[in-house]
């Protein structure tokens, strides 16, 4: 039977997709002389930490977690995780202060970070580079599902995938599938980012096998997708990705996946497999929009824009970005309420100056002087005596109500801003961040940071 047409093009399609994706490899995968060098410092630091056990008396031991441990990591962009396990009888602050100490003890340069409890992160020096590294406290617990701390499922993880995919030549395809979510800027599920984590990928491409075959599925995902491998779920929740966690059938590993990402990782499935290329794995500097891009843009688009920066509040990134998100929730709310019209808003973080940034785009920026203030019925008689005696005439009368002009009090976004942003529910942080000063301007009036022309790249879409 003759081929057809349409089949010779899907097969050449599919040689190039084959083609990139065996590049791409060639490039991310660790070459020997990493390999070694990460297997070499996490056996070292893990030797470490087990004498130093032993001598401060300490009833613990560390094991080697996470990608570093699973061979599933992307050239240069690993950290070591190493967790020091204690028993599940230990209390909460004898993990915390004992596996603290046992972890600044093996490290000269570090600092104290926090997930859902403190944990350290070091950095070493080994061979010609500097690695980061993860020394996070659990407990080790018998039963997943009955967990003491939120990161003592990591342990079960780590055995479920290394049994599974470890030799199944899989790993590749996660390293792909890694480096292409990096590239959307969805890779990660830190609350700035609320994308894809390293766990996900791994468990994606244990259910589709493949990163080709994975994005032939995404692209056809609908909201709500629910992937199940061991069949066992039993969660219920709304989230546009739903991956039950095969060690723990309450949870969804995809929680942290934002509708955003969800969307923009079915959008780039479906271009890489129309127009497959290189550029989908090549990563970029992120370059900040110049004041003069911006303002050619701005001045095409009619629209003004209103910014309110102040000092970042010193709390993690995983608190601080939603505590952002409902501030900016709530200001656009203010906006509203008192006549203008938000069109689009955002909200940064300026890393070089540690500001936190947020941006309101705005179709209706100015209003005119007067107001509506509408009355009761005028068959209303009570009420109708009320109102004209609490206010002055002249009296409009429309659809059968009373109607006085009063005087708006804020004519402009920026003045509202300055004078009520204070009134606005915050949350704890933000409110006490602006009690201590912010700015609010129109873009034309404030410096226009590197931060800003960042967030700009990004705010105007890709194409
Ligand atoms: P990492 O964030 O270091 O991810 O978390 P990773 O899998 O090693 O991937 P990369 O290559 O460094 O980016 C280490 C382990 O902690 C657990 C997972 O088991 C993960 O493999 N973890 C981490 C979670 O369960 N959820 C998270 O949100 C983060
Ligand atoms: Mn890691
Ligand atoms: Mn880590």
């Amino acid at each position: 039977m003759p081929v057809s047409v349409a089949e010779e093009k899907e097969k050449a399609k599919e040689k190039v997709l084959n083609a990139i994706c065996n590049d791409v490899i060639e490039q991310i995968r660790p070459g020997a002389k990493e390999q070694a060098e990460v297997k070499a410092l996490t056996e070292l630091i893990i030797a470490n930490l087990n004498s130093k056990a032993m001598e401060m008396g300490i009833d613990a031991h560390a094991i080697s977690v996470g990608s570093t441990a699973r061979n599933t990591w992307v050239s240069g962009e690993a950290d070591i995780d190493i967790f020091i396990m204690f028993p599940e009888a230990t209390s909460d602050q004898d993990l915390e202060a004992k596996g603290l100490a046992l972890a600044k003890s093996v490290c000269d340069r570090y600092e104290e970070r926090y997930a859902s409890h403190p944990y350290i992160h070091a950095y070493f020096h080994f061979g010609d580079r500097e690695y980061d590294v993860d020394l996070v406290p659990c407990f080790a617990v018998k039963d997943p599902s009955r967990l003491k701390s939120a990161v003592d499922r990591t342990p079960f993880h780590n055995e479920y995938v290394i049994r599974r995919l470890s030799g199944s030549g899989l790993e590749d395809e996660v390293r792909l599938l890694k480096r292409f979510l990096r590239c959307l800027g969805i890779y990660g599920s830190e609350q700035r980012r609320k994308g894809f984590s390293g766990y996900l990928c791994e468990l994606l491409i244990l259910k589709y096998r493949s990163f080709v075959s994975f994005l032939k599925h995404a692209a056809e995902w609908r909201y709500g997708e629910r992937i199940d491998i061991e069949g066992h779920g039993k969660y219920r929740g709304d989230e546009p990705l739903i991956v039950i966690d095969p060690v723990d059938a309450k949870r969804n590993v995809a929680a942290a996946v934002s509708l955003y990402s969800f969307s923009r990782l079915i959008d780039a499935a479906r271009e890489f497999l129309a127009r497959p290329s290189h550029e989908f794995f090549q990563l970029k500097e992120p370059k900040p929009m110049s004041e003069s891009e911006f303002r050619r843009i701005a001045k095409e688009r009619g629209t003004a824009f209103v910014v309110v920066r102040f000092r970042a509040p010193e709390v993690v990134e995983d608190i601080l970005f939603p505590q952002l998100s409902k501030a900016e929730v709530s200001v656009r709310k203010l906006i509203e309420r008192n006549d203008f019209v938000v069109y689009r808003s955002g909200v940064t973080v300026d890393t070089d100056t540690d500001e936190a940034i947020m941006v309101f785009e705005l179709l209706v920026w100015q209003l005119p002087a007067i107001k509506k203030h509408i009355g009761p019925p005028v068959t209303a008689r009570r009420h109708a005596e009320k109102f004209k005696n609490k206010h002055s005439p002249p009296f409009i009368i429309e659809d059968g109500r009373y109607v006085v002009e009063v005087k708006r009090r804020y004519t402009d976004v920026v003045s509202l801003l300055k004078h009520e942003l204070k009134h606005c529910s915050l949350g704890k942080h933000v409110s006490k961040a602006i009690e201590e000063g912010y700015e609010v301007s129109w873009i034309e009036e404030t410096r226009f940071s590197t931060g800003i022309g960042l967030f700009f790249r990004d705010y105007f879409g890709y194409s």
